[in-house]
């Protein structure tokens, strides 16, 4: 096979366009990444070190003495290592059996807890109870179709108190959503991670890094109302 047969990047948009054709957004995954655990395509979304503003964000909050994060569509795990190598109790779901079977390779000896599940599906104990949830390029990984339950699902992990950072490539306002992924989000979608009990904090506009004169990234920082009573 040669090194162009092995491109992820084009294999998205075939296996993507099916799936939501078949109105099942989320089942491409497994399938991508089934064959890159067969070596028949290169490891997509490789990279090992953490998403900058993921680094920023931990830097800043200090170590985590044990609260506990989530990462949503962990991939193959940079983030959800950092975070535990900094002192977080973390959790990291993907939807795919594969990534999750391919990041445990990569991390044999890790703290983190790895697991399956769908974030339009998601388990009970996982609803409600994160220190801090990290969601970096998985929200654009759905499409349209299920922003807003995706978008619900990523704010209902968050503990009373709790921090969400969301990274996202940008969509300016009125540009048509594309056929295939990525689906950014335009600045609208982003400010609706909002509600009444969760609270915007922090939007950026950024320069996506490694690509000069390139795309653009939204970096939200929002935080969930604690619980009643705390002073
Ligand atoms: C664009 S990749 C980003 C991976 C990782 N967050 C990173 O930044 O390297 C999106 C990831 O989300 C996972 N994913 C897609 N839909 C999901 C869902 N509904 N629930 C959980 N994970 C999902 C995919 O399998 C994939 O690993």
């Amino acid at each position: 096979m040669t090194g162009g047969e092995r491109a992820w990047a084009p294999r998205t948009a075939v296996l993507a366009v099916r799936a939501v054709a078949d109105g099942e957004p989320t089942r491409w995954y497994e399938e991508l990444w089934g064959e890159a655990a067969r070596g028949q395509l290169d490891l997509p979304w490789s990279r090992t070190a953490p998403f900058p503003a993921v680094a920023e964000l931990v830097a800043a909050t200090g170590p985590g003495e044990g609260r506990r994060a989530v990462v949503v569509g962990a991939g193959l795990g940079a983030d959800a290592e950092h975070l535990a190598v900094h002192g977080w109790a973390t959790t990291a779901f993907d939807v795919a059996p594969s990534a999750v079977d391919l990041v445990t390779s990569r991390y044999p000896d890790s703290a983190v807890d790895y697991r399956v599940a769908d974030l339009l599906d998601l388990p009970d104990d996982l609803v409600g109870v994160f220190d801090l949830v990290v969601e970096v390029f998985t929200l654009q990984a759905l499409p349209a179709t299920v922003r807003h339950r995706a978008t619900t699902a990523v704010r209902s992990l968050l503990a009373p108190g709790g921090t969400l950072l969301v990274a996202q490539l940008v969509r300016e306002r009125g540009a048509p959503s594309p056929a295939e992924p990525p689906w950014p989000l335009d600045e609208d979608e982003v400010r609706a991670l909002a509600t009444d009990e969760v609270h915007l904090d922090r939007l950026e506009r950024r320069p996506l890094p490694g690509s000069p004169g390139g795309a653009d990234l939204w970096v939200a920082v929002l935080h969930r109302d604690p619980p009643a009573g705390a002073g």
